[in-house]
C-alpha cells in the first residue's frame, strides 16, 4: 500500500541546508498498522506529510495506494490527499459552532452536499462509535469523542490509508486507550494505519514499529 525508497528533505536554513530525511525506505502492506516513533525533530511528522501529499518538495520514489508521489502537479497531489489518505492530528481542528456531523462531511461543505454527503458522514460516525452523538456540538463531546469526530472526518471520502501524527497526544491515558481501541476497530476492517506516537499503548498495538533515527528508518 505504501512504498518509499530513498526518500530525502533538506529544509533551508539561512545557507545552509539541514538534511532532515536522508535516504528513508520504507514498505507498508496493505491493511498493516505500523507505528513511528523517534526522538522529537527527528523528521517524523515531515515524513508523514510526505506520505499525505502534503509536502512535495522531496527526493526519492514515494507510492502511497498507487499513485507515485514524485512529480505529481499540485492538482494531482490535492486529489490524490482528497481520495487516498486521511490525516489525523494531535490537534483536533474541529469548528466548534458546526455539529459532529457537519464537522465530519466539511471536505464536502462547499459542494453539493445532499443526501449522499450525510448519510456518508453518519457511516464515518458509525465506524468510530458515534452514530447516536452525530447532532453534538463539539463543546459537548468529550476530549475523547472530539478526537474520534476527527477521526471520521478523515474517513469521509472512504481512503484505504490513515495517516496519524500523535492522535493521542492531547489525552489523558484512559482516553488515549479509548482512541487506541477505534484504531484497532479501523483496523479490523482492514484499513492501513501509519501512526507517529509516543504512546507506549498506541505503539504496543500496532503491528510493527519502526525508528527514525538520524534520517533513516530502522
Ligand atoms: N517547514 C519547515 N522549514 C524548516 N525546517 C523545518 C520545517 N519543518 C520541519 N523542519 C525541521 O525539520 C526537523 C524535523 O521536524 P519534524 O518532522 O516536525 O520532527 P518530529 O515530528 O519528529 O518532531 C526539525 O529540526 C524541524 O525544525
Ligand atoms: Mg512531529
Amino acid at each position: 500500500m505504501i512504498s518509499v525508497t530513498g526518500l530525502s528533505r533538506g529544509y533551508r536554513d539561512g545557507a545552509a541546508v539541514v538534511d532532515v530525511l536522508r535516504g528513508v525506505d520504507l514498505s507498508v502492506a496493505a491493511g498493516e498498522w505500523v507505528a513511528i516513533v523517534g526522538r522529537s525533530g527527528s523528521g517524523k511528522s515531515t515524513l508523514l506529510h510526505v506520505l499525505g501529499g502534503l509536502d512535495s518538495g522531496f527526493l526519492g520514489q514515494v507510492s502511497v495506494a498507487q499513485t507515485a508521489l514524485q512529480g505529481l502537479s499540485d492538482g494531482a497531489l490535492a486529489r490524490f490527499r482528497n481520495e487516498k489518505v486521511g490525516f489525523v492530528f494531535q490537534s483536533f481542528h474541529l469548528v466548534q459552532g458546526l455539529s459532529a456531523l457537519d464537522n465530519v462531511a466539511l471536505p464536502e461543505f462547499f459542494g453539493e452536499g445532499g443526501a449522499g454527503r450525510e448519510a456518508r458522514a453518519k457511516e464515518a460516525l458509525s465506524r468510530v462509535g458515534l452514530g447516536d452523538k452525530a447532532g453534538r456540538l463539539p463543546s459537548q463531546l468529550s476530549g475523547g469523542e472530539r478526537q474520534r469526530v476527527a477521526i471520521a472526518r478523515a474517513l469521509f471520502a472512504r481512503p484505504p490509508v490513515l495517516l496519524c501524527d500523535e492522535p493521542t497526544g492531547n489525552l489523558d491515558a484512559q482516553t488515549a486507550e479509548e482512541i487506541v481501541g477505534v484504531f484497532q476497530d479501523l483496523h479490523r476492517q482492514g484499513l492501513t494505519i501509519v501512526a507517529v506516537t509516543h504512546e507506549q499503548r498506541l505503539m504496543g498495538a500496532a503491528q510493527r514499529v519502526v525508528t527514525l533515527r538520524e534520517g533513516r528508518l530502522s
